[in-house]
C-alpha cells in the first residue's frame, strides 16, 4: 500500500507574504530534494485553497479541505460545500479533526453527513478518530474509536470504502509533544482494520490507509509511523515548515 504524509496547516499562513513565503520555501526544500515515493497531500486554510491548487497543479502533491459543511450549496453562512471544493480541483478532505469535534460540538452524526456529501462529491475523506485523555486513562480507547469508526461509516457502501483515509489521532497528544508508545499505535490500528473487516470485508480493510496523527516529528516518525507499522502521517505544526516536513517523508520513504 502507498504511504501518505499528510500536512494539515489549521488556521495558519495568514498574510499572503506568509502564505508565499511557505509556497516558495516548499519548492526549494521538497523539491529540490528530488522525488518521494509517499504521497503528498497539503491541506491549507480554505481561504488558500485555489491558489494551493493552482501551485500543486503538476507536482504531484494533492491538495485537501480541512473542513467541509455536510449541504451542496444555499443559505449556510460561512460554510463550504464538497462540490465547491471539487471544481476547484481539490481531492481530499479532513473529516471529524479533534479540534472540530472539541471547539465547534460537531458530533459522530454531523461527522457521518459530511464524509457522505465528500464520497457523494468523490471526495476522498481523511477521517480522525481518537480519544481524550479521560478516556484513556480510563481504557476507554478501543471503544471510542470503534464508535467513532461505526457512526462515521453509516451508510457508507462497500464500494465507497477504498476511497477514504483514517488517521488515529490520539487527542491529548495534538499539540501536546505527548506521544503514544508504537505498541499502543499498532494495537489501535489492528482495531481499526478489525473494525472495517467486520463492517465491510477482510479485504476491504486491508485497502484502507491508517495513518497516525499528533505531535508527529521527524525524530518520532520512526516510533509513531514506522515501528508500529501505520500507512503514514497526518502531521500538524511540522508541516508548516517545508525542510521538517521533508525529512518526515524521507524517513518514511527510506523504510
Ligand atoms: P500536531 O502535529 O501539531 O500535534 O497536530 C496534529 C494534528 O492535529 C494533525 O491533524
Amino acid at each position: 500500500m502507498d504511504k501518505y504524509v499528510i500536512g494539515n496547516l489549521k488556521m495558519n499562513l495568514l498574510t499572503q507574504a506568509e502564505r508565499d513565503h511557505y509556497l516558495k520555501s516548499f519548492i526549494d526544500e521538497v523539491y529540490k530534494a528530488g522525488k518521494f515515493k509517499s504521497r503528498l497531500i497539503i491541506c491549507p486554510p480554505s481561504f488558500h485553497l485555489e491558489k494551493f491548487i493552482d501551485f500543486f497543479r503538476g507536482k504531484k502533491v494533492s491538495v485537501g479541505a480541512q473542513n467541509i459543511y455536510f449541504e451542496q450549496r444555499g443559505s449556510f453562512t460561512g460554510e463550504i460545500s464538497a462540490l465547491m471544493i471539487k471544481s476547484f480541483g481539490a481531492e481530499w478532505v479532513i473529516v471529524g479533526h479533534s479540534e472540530r469535534r472539541r471547539l465547534f460540538g460537531e458530533t459522530d452524526e454531523v461527522c457521518n453527513l459530511k464524509l457522505r456529501a465528500a464520497l457523494e462529491e468523490k471526495i476522498k475523506p481523511i477521517l480522525c478518530v481518537g480519544e481524550n485523555l479521560d478516556q484513556r486513562k480510563n481504557d476507554l480507547t478501543f471503544e471510542v474509536v470503534s464508535r467513532q469508526i461505526e457512526s462515521a461509516l453509516k451508510e457508507v457502501v462497500s464500494t465507497q470504502i477504498d476511497k477514504l483515509i483514517i488517521a488515529y489521532e490520539p487527542i491529548w497528544s495534538v499539540g501536546s509533544d505527548e506521544i503514544p508508545s508504537s505498541d499502543e499505535v499498532m494495537q489501535v490500528k489492528i482495531l481499526i482494520r478489525k473494525k472495517i473487516s467486520e463492517l465491510y470485508s477482510p479485504v476491504l480493510a486491508e485497502k484502507v490507509p491508517i495513518l497516525y496523527g499528533g505531535s508527529v516529528k521527524p525524530k518520532n516518525v520512526k516510533q509513531l509511523c514506522l515501528e508500529a507499522g501505520m500507512d503514514g502521517v497526518l502531521v500538524g505544526r511540522e508541516s508548516l515548515v517545508p525542510g521538517e516536513f521533508l525529512k518526515i517523508v524521507q524517513s518514511i520513504d527510506k523504510n
